[in-house]
């Protein structure tokens, strides 16, 4: 049996619990955590039973000790600590989004490319089994040819107002746009192919923050696919679902109405009216995206599988949101120039 992967964790927030979580599940050992914030380092490393404990992630890296680095603290640190982790020979799964900037981006993906590391980014809702189904289902035509893509993420953070680590631009890079919608845009992607319009409008209509706080974008595809990105701080609880439409059916998934399902509609029987259609209903067992993709990760570790969403799926989903502040700021549609091939 192989020796269990060994992994620190540098930012012990709201997010790097599910890391622990996931990497727990699949065999793996937390043998060090970091934050700058002596409390909350103290109370995770307490919670976790991890000895190891650094206010600085530079003399965690020099102590080394691990395989794996999990990036969970504000979006400004990705960058930074993504170097540090390749100039220390150490694989990183980083949070979404992958950086402040495509330059950024480009620049962590050269540095674990040189290293010879691998990168992956924190989209877990591609690694859903509900996500992964339905692209099963695209790639097999079972609704025909894909005309309209919808997807939401949402919430009210819990009706504690915005997190301070991402209410500021220089922190977090953008307010839901990017927060939520980079995860929106990477799965647009993963279920559509690749973006070649946006049109975006964006607002802050409910806190006193510099970042927006409820944005859409329109999305045009390659295959000439339209799509919607609606994404917000301003909902009531916490919202998430994809739809998909083609000329042969629909998928569904939303967390709205119980636990998520995917249903597949489509005019099966003869006879069906315009409200009902037949169904097939898909339920999962097992882990939920976080798990399945950190067990990706760990899969891609021991070349067993390809990594699950590389530093160039990262710094699409970023590209894409970053146009979309353009096109918010101009008020007018923007292309995409197509993706040039990754730069050593
Ligand atoms: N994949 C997801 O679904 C998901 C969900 C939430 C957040 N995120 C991402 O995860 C990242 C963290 O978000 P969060 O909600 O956990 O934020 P958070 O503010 O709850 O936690 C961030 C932690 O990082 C620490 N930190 C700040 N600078 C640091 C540094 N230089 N070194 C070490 N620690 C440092 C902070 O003290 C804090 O404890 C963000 O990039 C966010 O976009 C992803």
């Amino acid at each position: 049996m192989d020796a269990p992967v060994r992994v620190a964790v540098i930012g012990t927030g709201a997010i790097s619990q599910s890391h622990v979580a996931a990497y727990r599940a699949a065999g793996a050992s937390i043998v060090a955590v970091c934050d700058v914030n002596e409390a909350s380092l103290a109370e995770r490393a307490k919670a976790w039973g991890v000895e190891r404990r650094y206010r600085d992630y530079h003399a965690m890296f020099a102590d080394g000790g691990f395989d794996v680095v999990s990036i969970a603290a504000p979006t400004a640190v990705h960058h930074p600590a993504t170097l540090a982790a390749a100039e220390a020979g150490v694989h990183v799964l980083v949070e979404k989004p992958i950086a402040l900037s495509i330059e950024l981006a480009d620049e962590m993906i050269a540095a674990c490319r040189r290293a010879g590391v691998l990168l992956q980014v924190n989209h877990q809702l591609r690694s859903s089994a509900a996500a992964q189904r339905a692209r099963e289902l695209i790639e097999e035509g079972a609704i025909g040819r894909v005309t309209y893509l919808r997807l939401r993420q949402a919430h009210d953070w819990a009706g504690l107002g915005v997190r301070p680590s991402f209410a500021t631009r220089a922190s977090s890079g953008g307010g839901t746009l990017l927060d939520n919608g980079c995860h929106l845009m990477d799965l647009a992607r993963y279920l559509g192919g690749p973006v070649e319009e946006v049109y975006a409008r964006a607002a802050t209509l409910q806190y006193d923050v510099e970042v927006e706080d409820t944005a859409v974008v329109s999305l045009r595809f390659a295959s000439g696919a339209l799509g919607s990105v609606e994404t917000a701080w301003t909902a009531t609880g916490w919202e998430e679902g994809f739809w998909v439409y083609g000329t042969e059916g629909a998928l569904e998934h939303t967390n709205r109405f119980g636990p998520p399902v995917l249903r597949h509609s489509h005019r099966t029987s003869p006879g069906t009216t315009w409200g009902e259609t037949d169904v097939t209903t898909y339920e999962f067992a097992g882990g939920g995206p976080h798990a399945r993709h950190i067990a990706a990760f760990l899969e891609a570790i021991a070349g067993r599988a390809p990594v699950a969403c590389t530093g160039e799926d990262g710094r699409e989903a970023v590209r894409l949101v970053l146009r979309a502040y353009d096109s918010a700021a101009s008020g007018t549609p923007l292309t995409l120039a197509p993706v040039a091939a990754a730069a050593d």
